[in-house]
């Protein structure tokens, strides 16, 4: 097998989970190509989930519950079954060790819509297995983005490597009207601000001008973009875009196709859910 694709996926509200949206749509159809192709499994990265003083952790539950999703009907859910893959965490949880992280398996973690809502979308029929990495409550990008770099080795056995975060996700600057009065998400009642577009286009101009070590650069960079902090009051969703950055911007990775939108949903007026892979799936395929 090549390389598989890595996805950074902005999973937006918790209504992107009960509502259709073509994000919703290419979420679908990545899980389907990364089914057709037989992946091991699935390695993610969140953005509800931090580990304190320099540490990370592994999502090692057997039997992780879910937490609560406000705004969608349980129906859309409760009943989806994780698929915690203890194995495969035991391995990441060694290959980060051996990395020198200062890792350690939650045995207790209940699973978070960051990761679960993007699991749902892909994979309706059935979870795949799935180990998820928490991030390090500093929030450093170049820590997260040797995170992805460390796990980047997993590609070539056939595991898809997703992030889940956000493009613009500042949840202080939502118009939230629309959706506390009339469960609307989509409304859109004014266009977006202008920082908001203009961080937006920078995150699509980085993903799809660069590739292997300058996109790690470009990625981790854009902290330092004017309009980062309006776009990200808090670094959370910022963090798996570095994460994605590692996994995806090896040397080696400048032979793979540059990162593309393949998919846009634009929520309460200025969160803006890009959808981006970087990679692809043909020489994996060829190389079968
Ligand atoms: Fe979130």
């Amino acid at each position: 097998m090549g390389l598989t694709p890595v996805h950074f996926f902005s999973h937006g509200s918790t209504m992107m989970l009960g509502e259709e949206s073509t994000s919703g749509d290419y979420w679908k159809k990545c899980g389907d190509e990364a089914l057709a192709n037989n992946i091991k499994g699935v390695i993610i990265m969140g953005a509800h989930w931090d580990a304190t003083g320099d540490a990370i952790e592994v999502s090692m539950n057997p039997t992780p519950g879910k937490s609560p999703v406000a705004y969608v009907h349980p129906s859309k859910y409760v009943d989806y079954r994780l698929e915690p893959d203890l194995k495969n965490g035991e391995r990441v949880l060694k290959t980060l060790e051996s990395a020198g992280f200062n890792v350690r398996p939650n045995d207790k973690f209940e699973w978070i819509h960051d990761t679960f809502l993007i699991l749902i979308r892909m994979f309706p029929n059935g979870c795949p297995p799935t180990t998820i990495i928490s991030m390090n409550a500093r929030f450093d990008p170049h820590f997260h983005m040797r995170v992805g770099s460390t796990i980047r080795p997993f590609r070539k056995e056939g595991y898809l490597v997703v992030g889940t975060g956000g493009a613009v996700h500042n949840l202080y600057r939502n118009v939230w009207w629309p959706m506390l009065m009339y469960r609307n998400n989509f409304a859109q009642p004014t266009p977006p601000e202008g920082w908001s577009l203009e961080f937006r286009q920078s995150v699509e101009d980085v993903m799809s001008n660069n590739r292997g070590p300058a996109l790690r650069r470009a990625i981790t960079r854009l902290m330092k973009h004017p309009q980062y902090r309006d776009a990200h009051a808090t670094d959370d969703h910022f963090m798996a875009a570095c994460f994605v950055a590692g996994a995806a911007g090896d040397w080696e990775d400048e032979k793979e196709e540059k990162g593309r939108l393949g998919a846009e949903t634009w929520e309460l007026t200025n969160m803006c859910n890009s959808q981006f892979t970087i990679g692809s799936w043909g020489r994996a395929v060829a190389a079968h």
